[in-house]
């Protein structure tokens, strides 16, 4: 059985969910999994567990300054075991930028780190108007209006495909799978 960290930065709860689900996932698999804000997470954390995953949302263009310092701080420990790293955005509702090579703030992001990821994913995120100050909820609902997206100040909109967050479960969950054992003596007998 392996030990999965997802270490999750969040402002409004969303990418929280989405390691949650990942959770779920990987458990029916029979590992075992923790879920940690990643302010929270200790180096001790890191080196327990036989895997990492880092999830973070964008805000304004950016994930939050607490991503690039965990990578920094944990990078070692992070290349040591299998690992991945997953970016939540509504840019991503978009055909061609929910994939980690078309994603702008993933692909930016990805040139000021020296981590490279085993795994990378992008998922949309959740726009809740209502529970948005006025300025943010005016500016998201200009950004939307500017590329097609919702409006309403009274909607809740979810973005996310709930099966394309388990595909990567599911992919984070095969490896770490033990490696099949070899049979050596159909091997030398062939
Ligand atoms: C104030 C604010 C700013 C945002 N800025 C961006 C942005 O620049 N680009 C983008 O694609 N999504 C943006 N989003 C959408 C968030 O990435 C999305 O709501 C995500 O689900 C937030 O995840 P979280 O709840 O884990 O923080 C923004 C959302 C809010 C509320």
């Amino acid at each position: 059985m392996a030990t999965v960290l997802i270490a999750y930065s969040t402002t409004d709860g969303h990418t929280r969910r989405i390691a949650e689900r990942l959770r779920g996932v990987i458990e029916v698999h029979g590992h075992r999994v923790d879920v940690k804000p990643l302010a929270d997470c200790t180096g001790a954390d890191l080196e327990s567990s036989s895997a990492v995953v880092v999830g973070a949302s964008i805000r304004y263009g950016k994930h939050k300054p607490e991503v690039a310092a965990f990578i920094a701080r944990h990078r070692l420990a992070l290349d040591a075991r299998p690992n991945a790293l997953f970016s939540v955005n509504v840019v991503a509702r978009k055909p061609g930028k929910d994939v980690p090579e078309g994603n702008p703030y993933l692909r930016k992001f990805l040139r000021t780190i020296a981590w490279r990821p085993q795994r990378l994913a992008v998922f949309a995120g959740r726009i809740d108007y209502p529970s948005l100050g006025f300025a943010d909820r005016t500016i998201i609902r200009f950004i939307m209006w500017m590329t097609r997206g919702p409006t309403d100040p009274t909607g809740v909109f979810e973005f996310t495909d709930w099966a394309r967050v388990d595909a990567f479960g599911e992919a984070i969950s095969r490896s770490l799978q033990p490696a099949p054992v070899q049979d050596t003596a159909s091997a030398d007998a062939s």
